[in-house]
């Protein structure tokens, strides 16, 4: 198969632990993954290459957290947070009715747009979720398209509590562990509960995951978003790959995770578009949790598709350096999905990466709202 050499990389933040950042580097590409990596000068002959001109280069984000299966605006909602409304888990019924009238190529069109603006943006691979059907026919082919799109599919029918099931919530438990589980699974690679006031409580939603291990599902949480609550004891004690939001945290969460194999997933998209505290990643990350950025984009909380947003946040808004926020973004998004063959750059790895038009990451933070962003390679095809 051909190959593509990439030299003159400036700067290589590969992300690992044996390389660390490499100055004056190349990568050469083959098969749609990473064949070797190292000093410019020693860079191997290949089909083709392409000069980076000392450019910095970057493993590809791992965006683990999004809700793309949807259709609607919720605009108006927004506005009327900014001018001091407050959010409730409520506003997803909007989004729910709408995507339920909506037909499969609509939602799709969605679905095709937005990771359009994600790999733009240097987003390699994607996690997306469902959760605005809360039908058994909604929630499977909410799934059935996103599996068009990513590996990364997960089952959220226990996003709210369908409103056929106000009085009976009890009963829509049931169904999402029963009918509605079966006919998602078959689209899934994981499961997820919101586990929040308005939403569902620390035994319904270990009800939830545990049908969902039986299907062969693993576990997600969103966990603490909007105040202190039982989620991220949840994910912990269900084994969960993620707890997600994290924004509220007693010192027995930080511990729960700490002694965990559950990543901190940190979604400051959401805070910025609720006008919310951010959670605090840097007590996180010195008690040795590890820490994932992604851009939770869904209609609601956080419409927006760009790591490098999330990125700045991280870092002006969160306590994270800038390289401890673009390893949260790649790495950490990795080990957020339990995967070891992206999120770096690294030999048998897959050739996920982005270059920017910036000496260094740091440039991610340093240029908020600038498209740094300068070439962008997905399973080694360029892609932008
Ligand atoms: O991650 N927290 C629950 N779900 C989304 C919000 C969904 C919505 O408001 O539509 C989130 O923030
Ligand atoms: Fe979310």
């Amino acid at each position: 198969m051909p190959t593509t050499a990439l030299t003159g990389i400036g700067f290589l933040a590969t992300q690992t632990l044996e390389d660390g950042d490499l100055r004056d580097a190349a990568v050469l590409i083959q098969d749609g993954l990473i064949a070797w990596v190292g000093s410019d000068d020693a860079a191997p002959d290949a089909d083709e290459r392409i000069d980076l001109g000392g450019r910095c280069v970057l493993p590809g984000f791992v965006d683990s957290h999004a809700h793309l299966v949807f259709t609607g605006d919720r605009s108006a909602e927004f506005a009327a947070r900014m001018s001091g409304a407050a959010y409730s888990a409520g506003g997803i019924q909007t989004t729910v009715s709408a995507t339920r009238a909506a037909g499969d190529e609509v939602l799709a069109a969605r679905v095709i747009a937005l990771t359009a603006e994600m790999r733009a943006t240097g987003t390699t691979t994607y996690e997306i979720k469902s959760g605005y059907g809360l039908t058994v026919h909604d929630e499977a082919r909410s799934l059935r398209i996103a599996a068009q799109f990513t590996t990364e599919t997960t089952f959220l029918g226990a996003h709210i509590v369908a409103p056929e099931f106000e009085a009976d919530p009890a009963g829509y438990v049931d169904l999402v562990c029963g009918d509605m589980l079966a006919a998602c699974a078959p689209f899934a690679r994981w499961i997820d509960v919101f586990c929040e006031q308005g939403a569902f409580d620390a035994d319904a939603g270990r009800a939830i995951l545990r049908a969902g291990a039986g299907a062969g599902l693993g576990a997600r949480v969103h966990a603490n978003q909007l105040r202190h609550g039982p989620g991220v004891q949840l994910a912990c004690e269900m084994g969960a790959a993620s707890a997600d939001h994290c924004t509220y945290l007693s010192t027995k969460d930080i511990d729960a995770l700490a002694g965990a194999d559950t990543v901190a997933t940190l979604l400051p998209g959401a805070e910025f578009s609720t006008r919310a505290d951010y959670p605090d990643a840097r007590r996180l990350l010195d008690a040795g949790v590890t820490v994932a950025l992604a851009t939770d984009c869904n209609p609601g909380t956080s419409y927006t598709t760009s790591m490098p947003f999330c990125i700045a946040l991280a870092v002006r808004e969160m306590g994270m350096s800038p390289a401890e926020a673009v390893r949260a973004a790649t790495v950490g998004g990795a080990a957020a999905l339990r995967r070891n063959d992206i999120g770096v750059v690294a030999v048998g790895a897959r050739a996920d990466l982005v270059a920017l038009d910036a000496p260094t990451p740091i440039h991610l933070a340093y240029r908020p709202g600038v498209d740094v962003v300068s070439a962008v390679w997905r399973d080694g095809l360029q892609v932008r």
